[in-house]
């Protein structure tokens, strides 16, 4: 026997039943797909699919180098043909746009677009953080707001309140203004800081010149005085960011959506300006932030497309699964309607005749493969979970007949072909 060969650390693998350190079942994640195409379709978004790799370039450019997804955790190799430089894609919003540029969609009008798929960062593995994890995202593109940021905000409540989860989750909102505001709140920080580099540990001096607002978001008690009174980037807005953010919360109050203002709120990726949020929860431990988006008003030129505003969001599937299985409501089903069994010779074809039919009606039909017993066919439906059994043996076979068996409600009929239908269906409905 061949040596076993196992997964890579950080990805999982997705099957019909729980795991020992994964408890999310294919049913329960396809229960949310449908959930989220429904939702997305209320909110007359259409569905755009992208390649899981992409040039380097890309994610460098829109993410940012100095980022920690950009500097530390892509999978990055070179096309062994051209010795182009390719990247498993660590988010959806780079990949999204790179697309809508290549195909000049934004020529039709503004676009609101979702996506869902793997996404990949190597990180450390623990619960609700994998290497390989799933985005379910949303983007607005070509409106400016700050209406469309309260729809966006809006579409997530709607989601989480389908779900069961909405009062799992806290809504926390920021605004990073503009490039400018965001350069004379950097300056000011970075002077502000420089006072105290004597306190700083390694990290957070190595950040004071590379990315200053992260030194804010030290653990260290010691600091929490420094931190506290730094000074805060929403007091170098200018009135133009301030009434966006003003008609933001504005539109959140009129919808009666409950938020928490964080100055802190930074995200971890470069792209943002303006709008900014998270939605956290204190069930899952470390991983708190379920969702995260905001405002990208700069990215679509820089990526080579006409200067457009834009917003969106992603989620995080596992994260946010793991928190439904606890605490939310969907509903996943997997079993079949009918577990058909049958005995003797020539009865396989006949069942798989009756299977296709009541397949063609709308029933699903599980069909015993083989020829056990019909007592270990009857465990094996059981197994199943399916309401109702459906029994070919000889007697029935010679008569053109078929028993059926309701084992909820253990009633039993032998009926003809013709009845089939119509006594599944008035089972079904007592
Ligand atoms: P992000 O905050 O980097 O934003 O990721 C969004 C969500 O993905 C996180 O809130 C988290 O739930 C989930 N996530 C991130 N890393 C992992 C991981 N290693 N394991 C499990 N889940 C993870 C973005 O990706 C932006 N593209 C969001 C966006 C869209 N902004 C505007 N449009």
């Amino acid at each position: 026997m061949g040596q076993k060969i196992q997964a890579v650390k950080g990805m999982n693998d997705l099957l019909p039943v729980e795991q020992r350190d994964f408890k999310l079942t294919s049913a329960f994640w396809q229960a949310f797909e449908e959930t989220v195409a429904r939702c997305t379709k209320r909110y007359a978004y259409q569905q755009i699919r992208t390649p899981i790799l992409e040039q380097t370039g890309l994610f460098v450019r829109s993410i940012g180098e100095e980022t920690d997804v950009v500097g530390k955790e892509m999978y990055t190799f070179a096309d062994s043909n051209d010795k182009l430089s390719l990247s498993l894609r660590p988010e959806g919003t780079a990949s999204c746009l790179r697309a809508v540029v290549e195909h000049n969609l934004l020529y039709n009008g503004p676009q609101k677009l979702w996506y869902m798929g793997p996404m990949f960062r190597r990180e450390r593995p623990q619960k609700g953080r994998y290497r390989q994890f799933h985005q379910f995202g949303a983007e607005a593109l070509g409106f400016e707001g700050p209406d469309i940021d309260a729809e966006i905000i809006a579409m997530c409540a709607d989601l989480w309140r389908e779900l069961g989860i909405l009062e799992h989750l806290t809504l926390e909102i920021n605004s990073l203004g503009n490039k400018e505001e965001r350069a004379a709140h950097r300056a000011a920080l970075v002077e502000y800081l420089t006072g105290f580099v004597d306190q700083l540990d390694e990290d957070s001096r190595r950040r004071l010149h590379t990315n200053p607002l992260r030194v804010l978001d030290t653990k260290n008690p010691a600091l929490q005085q420094m931190c506290d009174a730094a000074p805060r980037l929403i007091d170098y807005l200018g009135e133009e960011s301030r009434a966006h953010y003003a008609g933001f919360k504005a539109f959140l109050d009129g919808l009666g959506i409950v938020y928490t203002e964080n100055p802190r709120l930074v995200r971890g990726l470069d792209y943002y300006n303006l709008t900014v949020f998270e939605w956290t929860t204190d069930k899952l431990g470390a991983q708190a932030t379920v969702c995260g988006g905001g405002r990208y008003n700069g990215l679509i030129e820089e990526l080579g497309g006409k200067p457009a505003p834009a917003i969106g969001f992603a989620l995080g599937i596992e994260r946010l699964l793991l928190l439904v299985q606890e605490y939310g409501c969907l509903k996943a089903d997997d079993k079949p309607d009918i577990y058909a069994m049958q005995q003797g010779e020539g009865a396989a074809l006949q069942l798989m005749k009756y299977a296709g039919l009541l397949r063609a009606a709308g029933w699903n039909v599980a069909q015993h493969a083989g020829s056990q017993s019909l007592k270990a066919q009857m465990k094996k439906a059981d197994a199943s979970g399916a309401r109702f059994a459906l029994i070919l043996a000889q007697d029935e076979l010679a008569t053109g007949r078929v028993t059926l068996k309701d084992m909820a409600k253990g009633q039993q009929a032998t009926v003809s072909a013709d009845e089939l239908l119509t006594t599944l269906q008035q089972w079904k409905n007592q």
